[in-house]
């Protein structure tokens, strides 16, 4: 198992594969990190999650694996394995025919995508650290630069599907781009007969004083953002899908055809396929809305996007931006946020005006409602879940998850019962003797004292 890496610009893969020096064991990379792309060369399908999990999680560097002619049904489920493993894409030698133009190809496309993720346009204003949301980014900038096909976000509401979209439609590449225009379908009206969406001639129908232009020939050589798309009425999704696939369209109250040309970016919290399937969202509709599909994670998903985004929005709200203080951060990071990173925007907005002088953000800039104690927010579980989760996301074993809580729980119960053996088993609902044999087994193992 090899990895290769280079520390000037992205190499030539041919040469990589050429220079045999360039390959250096993966076991030899150690704790440095590779700057440059990772090619994984395997002579057989041995074991190399844990491996590569290191290699390519920790480094966040994209890692192409080619694997030796196994038979298809080994090579599939390493590959499988790989790509689960967080190598970016798999290679076999059997399958394909010109490997160096395949690898050349798949890392320049690669550098492409990653030159624009490590940009300030992504890295100022599309704030997140978690493997989630990187891979997340990822996903989108290759859509936005590599393809034209309709877009579909789903996401709860605040989870950043909006802003997404918007990146979507700065990077791309079109050549005389038209603009983006955002159409709320919740505010779609059914009796208007689409004139949102097709405009529609003067006296057309009572009211209509005058022409309008309608959002598809707005976003004429541009994209069409349908935000909350889910709740558009069945009606008017038979008379978009017209328009989706022959690209044409009358305004209301004319007999023209008009052409327009737009990519079609879809949002929504709802879930669709369930809509779908209860009839209240057309199957054609969808399919053609949802060509690629990405799903943004909750931000209780991402825990660790929580601490940057709210000092993102901290510096948005205070120059020179003040910090947290370490118990207001430990507050935000264990709250629960339903409203997702709006909310937490929110709630930093409004800790940010409360906040005088010098020196971090401090307790006391916390409104009264947001404390913990008070609406029993702050209670152990979120706490106790980040705790978990961090150690989940370092590698721990469920075994040693379990054993240090137990741990912690018996040092505790000792603790508040001063050393007495049968009240600290009492409080923890175990008999005297199962406690002081856990103890004892503990020792004889030679596992770390805990009291
Ligand atoms: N990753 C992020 N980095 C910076 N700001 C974000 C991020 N995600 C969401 N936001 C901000 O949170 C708010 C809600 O995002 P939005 O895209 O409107 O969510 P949605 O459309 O999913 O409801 C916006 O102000 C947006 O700029
Ligand atoms: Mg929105």
């Amino acid at each position: 198992m090899w990895y290769g890496r280079t520390n000037t610009a992205w190499p030539s893969a041919k040469r990589i594969i050429e220079l045999g020096q360039h390959l250096e064991p993966l076991e030899e990379l150690g704790e440095r990190t590779p700057s440059g792309p990772g090619l994984l060369f395997m002579s057989g399908s041995g074991d190399v999650a844990g491996a590569i999990l290191q290699a390519a999680s920790a480094s966040r560097v994209p890692v192409l694996a080619v694997i030796p002619a196994l038979g298809h049904e080994q090579e599939s489920e390493l590959a499988w394995r790989l790509l689960g493993a967080g190598v970016r894409d798999v290679l076999s030698w059997s399958e394909t025919e010109s490997l160096g133009a395949a690898i050349e190809d798949r890392l320049d496309r690669w550098a492409q995508a990653d030159g624009i993720l490590d940009s300030p346009l992504v890295g100022e204003n599309l704030i997140g650290r978690s493997a989630g949301w990187r891979r997340l980014l990822e996903e989108v900038v290759d859509i936005a630069l590599f393809s034209s096909a309709s877009l579909l976000i789903t996401g709860e509401t605040g989870t950043g599907k909006e802003l997404l979209a918007r990146l979507v439609h700065t990077l791309d590449r079109r050549r005389g781009k038209g603009s983006l225009v955002t159409l709320d379908c919740t505010t779609v009206m059914p009796d208007l007969s689409g004139s949102e969406f097709f405009g529609h001639e003067r006296g057309s129908y009572t009211g209509a004083h005058a022409p309008r232009e309608g959002a598809f020939a707005l976003a004429h050589g541009g994209t069409l953002f349908l935000d909350e798309v889910g709740e558009l009425p069945l009606a008017m999704q038979a008379q978009l899908l017209r328009v989706i696939q022959e690209k044409t369209y009358k305004p209301v109250g004319g007999n023209e055809w008009r052409s327009s040309e737009f990519r079609l970016i879809c949002a929504t919290n709802r879930d669709l396929e369930r809509e779908k399937a209860e009839g209240r969202f057309r199957t054609d509709f969808y399919h053609r809305v949802a060509v690629c599909r990405i799903h943004v994670p909750p931000l209780r998903e991402r825990r660790e996007d929580i601490l940057p985004l709210a000092r993102h929005f901290l510096g948005k709200e205070l120059d020179p931006n003040p910090g947290f203080s370490e118990t207001v951060a430990g507050l935000l990071r264990s709250r629960e946020y339903p409203g997702n990173v709006r909310e937490l925007r929110q709630l930093v907005r409004h800790v940010a005006a409360r906040h005088a002088g010098p020196g971090p953000i401090s307790p006391g800039d916390v409104p009264a409602a947001e404390r913990p104690g008070v609406l029993g927010r702050g209670s152990t579980e979120p706490d106790l879940e980040a705790a978990i989760r961090a150690s989940v996301l370092r590698g721990a074993r469920l075994k040693d998850i379990g054993r240090t809580a137990e741990e912690i729980a018996e040092r505790v119960a000792f603790e508040q019962e001063d050393g007495n053996v049968q009240r600290a088993a009492d409080r923890l609902g175990v008999t005297s003797r199962a406690l002081q044999m856990r103890r004892a087994a503990r020792r004889g193992n030679g596992a770390s004292a805990t009291a």
